[in-house]
């Protein structure tokens, strides 16, 4: 098989803390390798270092074959990287953004404007392209961004959580633009706090935690270990949350979550929605009151309490009294 992108045994201290741990990952050509994780889990801190922006403690990286830390320079020729805050200039309209990016790289006047054109298309700012990009939206900026990074057309692209903070019709349009782009041959890997962006896009998923690999198959893999759909109960008497998850329990696949300052208890569901309705019809037989329920799909909380046994904390929570407020909160909400 041939790699895009392999990282072997990646560790690496920024200060004092050790942001990334034995991190190994790699990408078949002309895939999508998806990193999940809460805020501070090393992300960022991963891209960077794959797209040789920043050099390794300890391990190896190889991007098309070519080692990053003898040659940088060779790899991002090949590379193109969309970071998490939009590197756009405001005032600017789109349009001269990306031809600015574009005479950067030194291609000639014609050229630049020609790419230009195509990669603006491509992203459907063609009609916006001659307004200053303080006037664009989120997702506009976000399309901006990504069609700057793939103007030089390259094999691997980093993206660093390219839809947190677009509503769900920009996320649908971006995640369309990926696969196309992945069908023409492009490697990507992409970071992501959300399950369902990962199993939509990636191959293979990496979960990190703190730095560390929590989990690593493909979304089927990591979906057989999460399970399926979850029903929330939102009660209107804190004080009947034990009868209800008494009574919860032996009908859901799995103890039931709870969270009491909401009120609220959580179900994980087999393959069977029709599950909800028997389970709405014995709360009321045992007269526990539902103010209302949803049925949705897992959250990255709920791949960390399926695989860690404990909720995604985000590093920067890791003072220890937040810590232990955190995890008091989360023994409740535990099994
Ligand atoms: N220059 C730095 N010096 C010290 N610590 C750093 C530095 N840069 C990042 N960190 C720490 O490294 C950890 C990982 O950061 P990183 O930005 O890679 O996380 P992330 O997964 O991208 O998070 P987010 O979802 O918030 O973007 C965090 O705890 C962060 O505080
Ligand atoms: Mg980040």
């Amino acid at each position: 098989m041939v790699y895009a992108i392999k990282a072997h045994n990646l560790t690496k201290k920024l200060g004092k803390k050790e942001v990334l741990r034995a991190l190994s990952l790699e990408a078949p050509a002309g895939t999508v390798v998806g990193l999940l994780g809460p805020n501070g889990a090393g992300k960022t801190t991963t891209v960077r270092i794959l797209s040789t922006l920043l050099p390794v403690d300890s391990g190896r990286v190889e991007i098309c074959g070519i080692d990053a830390s003898a040659q940088p320079g060779r790899i991002r020729g090949l590379i193109g990287l969309t970071g998490q805050f939009a590197a756009v200039d405001m005032v600017l309209t789109g349009r001269e953004n990306v031809e600015l990016v574009a005479r950067l790289y030194r291609i000639g006047r014609a050229e630049a404007r020609r790419r230009t054109a195509e990669v603006l298309a491509r992203f459907g700012l063609d009609e916006v392209a001659g307004q200053p990009v303080k006037t664009y939206s989120g997702g506009m900026r976000r399309r901006l961004d990504l069609a700057t990074s793939i103007l030089m057309r390259p094999r691997v692209l980093f993206l660093d959580e390219p839809t947190t903070g677009l509503d769900l019709e920009s996320r649908l349009g971006l995640w369309a633009e990926i696969e196309t782009l992945v069908r023409d041959g492009t490697t990507v890997l992409l970071t992501t706090q959300y399950l369902d962006e990962a199993d939509r896009l990636a191959s293979s998923i990496t979960v990190l935690d703190h730095g560390r690999t929590v989990a690593q198959g493909s979304p089927t893999e990591l979906k057989s270990r999460v399970g399926g759909d979850r029903v929330e109960f939102v009660l209107a008497d804190p004080a009947q949350i034990d009868t209800a998850v008494s009574l919860l329990r032996t009908v859901g696949e799995q103890e039931p979550v709870v969270d009491r300052s909401l009120a609220q208890v959580t179900v994980r569901l087999g393959g069977d929605v029709s599950a909800v309705a028997e389970m709405l019809r014995q709360l009321r037989d045992t007269d526990v009151q539902v103010v209302t329920h949803v049925v949705r799909q897992p959250t990255l909380d709920d791949v960390f309490l399926a695989l860690t046994g404990s909720r995604a904390a985000a590093a920067a929570e890791e003072a220890p009294a937040a810590r232990n407020g955190r995890r008091t909160a989360g023994k409740g909400a535990d099994r």
